[in-house]
């Protein structure tokens, strides 16, 4: 049986990924672990939340405790945006709240770990297209840094002591439930909030830069998929390539234009960009589909239908 505690669940992955968990392992299994955001009443209503900060261990022991959990999800993390205005900040909580947690896992011999990874880890020496599982990691943002850390941590507790400790690089997200926060790749994100509000968007990368992206029920998909996997079957631990598809802002403008044909787009790149410009193109997943059977569902113009039509009604109800 398992007792899932979600770290990070206010966030954008974490919000949806715990309303999931609970419907597959029992509301009361899951208990969502809030910092700062506030939590959904979705969130609050259909299980437990309690306080849990990462970064004090004796909060997070007594949540363990009360709680019985024997698995940690750790969605608590300082994106990339954010980290270059901040990056003892980005350090402080991505590696020390992480080794915490895989401290605790160790001591208490909990089942499993799941740290999510990410395109971050990357740097402009990587090869772009079609990015292989293992490549050159040199990345030049302080998230990319502690991401690369975490993967080798990650591994090293599984080697050393035995822990089963997983995670998957995630490309950019894209949802409509919760917002991201100070990363590089919520323009994909915000195009779509600003094509229903306003019509118009800045965008803060150009035209020409291409990413890697995935919609949130594929992310979700990949997530829990890992998390279930057979463990003598994963060749791989905390640093799966997962890819769904990738497109450049103007490939995203003409999919919006199908929907909303006067959205208008203009660009002011800033910082950035050279972080945009640093990331991979495509990604090689085929470890993922081999070891786990990973497959993506949506592609771009799949997605721009569902976010709009999802966006639109949340705009019509007064709530954007
Ligand atoms: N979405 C993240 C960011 O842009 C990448 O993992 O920082």
């Amino acid at each position: 049986m398992k007792n899932i505690l979600v770290v990070g669940s206010a966030g954008q992955i974490g919000s949806e990924l715990t309303l999931l968990l609970r419907t597959i392992y029992g509301s009361d299994r899951v208990v969502a672990g809030i910092r700062k955001t506030k939590p959904s009443q979705k969130l609050i209503d259909t299980g437990p939340c309690e306080v849990v900060d990462a970064l004090d261990t004796d909060a997070l022991v007594s949540v363990v405790d009360k709680y019985k959990i024997n698995m940690i999800i750790n969605m608590a993390a300082i994106l990339s945006g954010t980290g270059e205005k901040n990056p003892m900040l980005a350090w402080d909580v991505n590696m020390n709240g992480l080794i915490n947690i895989l401290e605790l896992a160790r001591e208490r011999k909990m089942d499993q770990v799941l740290v999510p990874s990410s395109i971050a880890v990357f740097g402009p020496t990587t090869p772009r297209e079609n990015t292989p599982q293992d490549t050159i990691l040199k990345p030049t943002t302080m998230y990319g840094v502690t991401k690369v850390a975490g993967e080798l941590l990650g591994d090293y507790y599984v080697k050393k002591y035995g822990l089963d400790v997983r995670g998957l690089r995630y490309p950019g997200i894209i949802s409509h439930e919760t917002l991201p926060g100070g990363g590089t790749t919520d323009y994909a994100v915000a195009i779509y909030y600003e094509a229903v509000r306003q019509k118009k968007y800045t965008c803060f990368v150009n035209e020409h830069t291409r990413l890697p992206m995935m919609y949130m029920p594929d992310c979700l998909k990949a997530t829990v998929d890992l998390m279930e996997a057979d463990f003598d079957k994963l060749r791989y631990h905390c640093d799966y390539n997962i890819g769904a598809m990738d497109f450049t802002v103007a490939d995203m403008v003409a999919s919006v234009k199908k929907h909303i044909p006067d959205f208008e787009i203009s660009y002011a790149p800033d910082f950035r960009q050279e972080i945009a410009d640093s990331w991979p193109n495509s990604l090689d997943d085929t470890a993922a589909r081999e070891d786990w059977g990973w497959k993506p569902d949506y592609d771009l113009d799949a997605m721009t239908a569902d976010m709009l039509e999802a966006i639109t009604r949340k705009h019509e109800q007064g709530l954007i």
